[in-house]
Formats: C-alpha cells, sequence, structure tokens
C-alpha cells in the first residue's frame, strides 16, 4: 500500500524527522483533545512517536496503523498505547474526533473522498498538511537524485538519505523516490533500499473548497513552518468540525 512504512524507511523514521527538525505536533494535539470527552482514532499512528506520549498524559486515543513493523515498535516502546493494525481505508468505525498528524492524509487517493468518508466517521478532525514549495520552486531539482539528510547511528554508523522526486502541479501530484543507504564507518555500504510515495497537495482555495463541499468547518488554522516571509505556508494544521 502506498505510504506503508517498512524496512530502513520505518526503522529511521523517528530519527530522520528529528534531524529534520520538523515542528513539534504534540502540543497542538494536546490542545486539540484537551478537556474532551470521547473515542479518538489516531490514523497511521506510527513508532507511536506521538501516540505513546499523549496516551501516557491520559487521553483515550486508539492508534490505527498499516504497517506491522511501525506496531511492533510501537507496543514495544509504549505497551500502554493500543493500535490496531490495518489500512484507514478499510477500517470500520465512528468516533468523536480523528488525528491524522504528519501529512498522513497527503498519502491517501482521492482526498475529497477520503475527507467526507471521515466526515461520516467522526465530528471533529485534526489533520497537518504540508505544501511542497520547495519541490514547486525549483529549489530541489526534479527527476535526479539528491542529497536529503543523514543521521547519525551507533558506532560511527551513518543512515543517509537520497530523493529523488517527480511534481504534477495542475494534479497535486508529488511522487518521491527515496534511497536508504545504511553505512559503516569505514563509508562502505552495508544495506540499500528505496521506497516510493505518491502524495497529494493542494493549494490554499482548493482545499477550503473541498472541506467545504465535504462538510468540514475550519475552526483553527496553524502555521506550523519556517517563516520565509514571503506569506507561503509550508505546513499547516487544521482544526475542523462537522458543518452540518
Ligand atoms: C509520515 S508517517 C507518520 C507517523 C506518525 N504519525 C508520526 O508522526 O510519528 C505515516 C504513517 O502512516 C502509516 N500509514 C500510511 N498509510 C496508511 C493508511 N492508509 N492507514 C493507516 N496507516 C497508514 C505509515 O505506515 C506510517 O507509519
Amino acid at each position: 500500500m502506498n505510504g506503508s512504512y517498512e524496512g530502513l524507511e520505518g526503522e529511521w523514521h523517528d530519527l530522520f524527522w528529528e534531524a529534520e527538525e520538523a515542528p513539534d505536533e504534540i502540543c497542538l494535539l494536546r490542545e486539540f483533545l484537551e478537556g474532551k470527552e470521547g473515542e479518538c482514532l489516531y490514523v497511521g499512528s506510527g513508532s507511536g512517536r506521538l501516540l505513546g506520549p499523549l496516551v501516557e498524559a491520559g487521553f483515550e486515543v486508539l492508534g490505527l496503523e498499516v504497517s506491522g513493523e511501525m506496531i511492533s515498535m510501537s507496543r514495544e516502546r509504549w505497551p500502554e498505547a493500543k493500535v490496531i493494525e490495518g489500512a484507514w481505508q478499510q477500517h470500520e468505525g465512528s468516533y468523536d474526533r480523528i488525528i491524522i498528524p504528519a501529512f498522513t492524509f497527503q498519502l491517501f487517493e482521492d482526498p475529497e473522498k477520503q475527507l467526507k468518508r471521515l466526515r461520516e466517521q467522526a465530528e471533529e478532525l485534526y489533520v497537518t498538511l504540508f505544501f511542497p514549495w520547495a519541490e514547486l520552486s525549483g529549489e530541489l531539482p526534479e527527476n535526479e537524485w539528491y542529497f536529503d539528510r543523514a543521521i547519525e547511528l551507533e558506532d560511527g554508523e551513518v543512515g543517509e538519505l537520497e530523493t529523488r522526486h517527480r511534481l504534477k502541479e495542475s494534479a497535486g501530484s508529488l511522487v518521491r523516490r527515496h534511497r536508504y543507504r545504511y553505512k559503516n564507518d569505514k563509508g562502505e555500504v552495508l544495506k540499500e533500499e528505496e521506497t516510493e510515495q505518491k502524495l497529494r497537495f493542494f493549494t490554499d482555495a482548493g482545499l477550503k473548497g473541498m472541506l467545504k463541499r465535504t462538510g468540514w468547518e475550519v475552526v483553527k488554522e496553524v502555521d506550523l513552518g519556517e517563516n520565509y516571509g514571503d506569506g507561503v505556508v509550508y505546513v499547516a494544521t487544521l482544526f475542523l468540525k462537522g458543518a452540518y
């Protein structure tokens, strides 16, 4: 399934996330959940990076995750956090609220259909989205491998990530190929794995139109990205509630 995190991509997910200095969503998630009763589903709960601390803080959140490998990590580190295995698209259920942090929603095909389905499943929704400005502006080269990030592992070993992307701006589609390399302290490659992810992205007006058509009203919008002073929002979190 598109976007199921396996192998090195899964194992190194949290380390790369940290290395990227991506915005920490835990405070926003807490704000969204604070003082509310009822059931909450976390779609794409991964290694438990955010789910674990939420459960530890006393929030009643149930994880749903498609990758068995991610679930194993989550259960090992946060045994008290419940996680169901499966793809959200096949998951039936109704909840008071659903949370989808960290761009997972953008891995789903046909976003409008999915927003409608989310509206059928819940009264409130938390979703974080990114806008691929570096790709769109040409800052990152298209159809060419480029160095993305590296992480330091134990004993001088290194995890390297190279990326290559294709963009279809009019269709709001970004395909990213990732090449993960596990190297020892001499720089020899011990393991190499490639993955591909198809992501959807939206203009502000496109997103707002889609939310309106699918019965969602924006309660709060937080710009989580770096501030380049150009008015473009790179990462945004939305708190949504059913409009009817
Ligand atoms: C970008 S990672 C984010 C993980 C976690 N939310 C975090 O912030 O640490 C996306 C996660 O969603 C999972 N995923 C992708 N598609 C899914 C689907 N259709 N249903 C359930 N989980 C999915 C992936 O396996 C991966 O663990």
